[in-house]
């Protein structure tokens, strides 16, 4: 595949997914250049792009060195409580902008609007999950994947929903995305037993199709009430769904990711999903980076 065929799959997927930033890392910046007939550095023919090099620049250092002075010190006055139901489904949210995203009171408060707010463990969670038949997942899945790892984690990994492995293990993240994301924490130095893995959905929707809006309404008071009862300093969200679950927004990934966001009170890093890594090596760099600033915002909270 020549340069140009490259680049204008490339620039078809960024499109899909709403981007319009590029970072770059199999094509070289002079091969792009050259297509694009471009004048200079860091220009492009069309000011639509924003052409970065995926090598050092200056302000992609800055961007690594700066983001935990955006970390609110833990102290710092919340917000005032906004009463909290429920995570609502995606459509009703407000239109999105480019700032960090706050949703606002604690944690707790927002769990306990919601139908599992008794439930006082993990393992209670787990229960009511498998026992639950508030959307109609039950019927077709083999079993509930609630969600595993350390009860004291204070990193939370949280995806879509479960896949075939997983429906058929109850376990998250154990296939070939699975494996994946066990490399990724690793790379940031977490054994999966360190940190607790879960998605927003808890039965697997058939054939991998996207959660409904009611299935999400149905199942996200057992994800908010896990995040309750395990307090994280950090949480990752992986992908589009448990990024825009989680913060109430329609914004695409490629504008939430590389930044901090406010989940009550916790700090939210937004990453491609390890699915879409398969699909995408592309994605692999911009990961890295999210990953490597969730890491900093955990020993930051952490004070190690
Ligand atoms: N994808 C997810 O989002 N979650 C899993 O548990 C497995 C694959
Ligand atoms: N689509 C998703 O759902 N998640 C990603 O991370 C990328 C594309």
């Amino acid at each position: 595949m020549d340069a140009r065929d490259r680049l204008r799959q490339y620039l078809e997927q960024r499109k899909e997914m709403g981007e319009s930033d590029l970072v770059l890392d199999n094509l070289p910046v002079e091969d792009l250049m050259k297509v694009l007939g471009a004048p200079g550095k860091g220009q492009s023919a069309d000011p639509a792009v924003v052409v970065r090099s995926p090598l050092p620049m200056p302000d992609r250092e800055r961007r690594a060195h700066t983001p935990l002075a955006g970390v609110p010190a833990q102290k710092a006055p919340r917000p005032a409580p906004e009463p909290i139901g429920p995570l609502r489904p995606v459509a009703e949210q407000p239109a999105p902008t480019g700032d960090p995203i706050v949703v606002g009171g604690s944690i707790t408060e927002a769990a306990g609007a919601s139908h599992a707010a008794h439930l006082d463990s993990l393992q209670a969670v787990s229960d009511a999950a498998a026992a639950c038949k508030r959307c109609s997942l039950f019927e077709t899945a083999i079993r509930h994947v609630p969600g595993e790892g350390n009860p004291e984690a204070k990193f939370v990994c949280v995806g879509e929903a479960p896949g075939a492995t997983e429906d058929e293990t109850g376990r998250p993240f154990v296939g070939r995305a699975g494996n994946l994301l066990t490399d990724i924490l690793k790379a940031i130095n977490f054994a999966r037993e360190d940190v607790y893995i879960c998605n927003v959905l808890k039965h697997r929707p058939p054939g991998n199709r996207n959660p409904t809006p009611d299935e999400i309404v149905a199942c996200s008071p057992f994800l908010l009430q896990q995040l309750a009862l395990l307090r994280p300093h950090v949480i990752l969200a992986l992908g589009t769904f448990a990024a825009q679950t989680l913060l109430q927004t329609t914004r695409p990934i490629g504008k939430l990711r590389g930044q901090i966001h406010r989940f009550h009170g916790v700090p939210l890093i937004v990453t491609y999903h390890p699915a879409a890594l398969l699909r995408n090596p592309n994605w692999k760099r911009p990961t890295w980076e999210d990953v490597q600033l969730a890491r900093r915002v955990f020993n930051t909270a952490a004070g190690a």
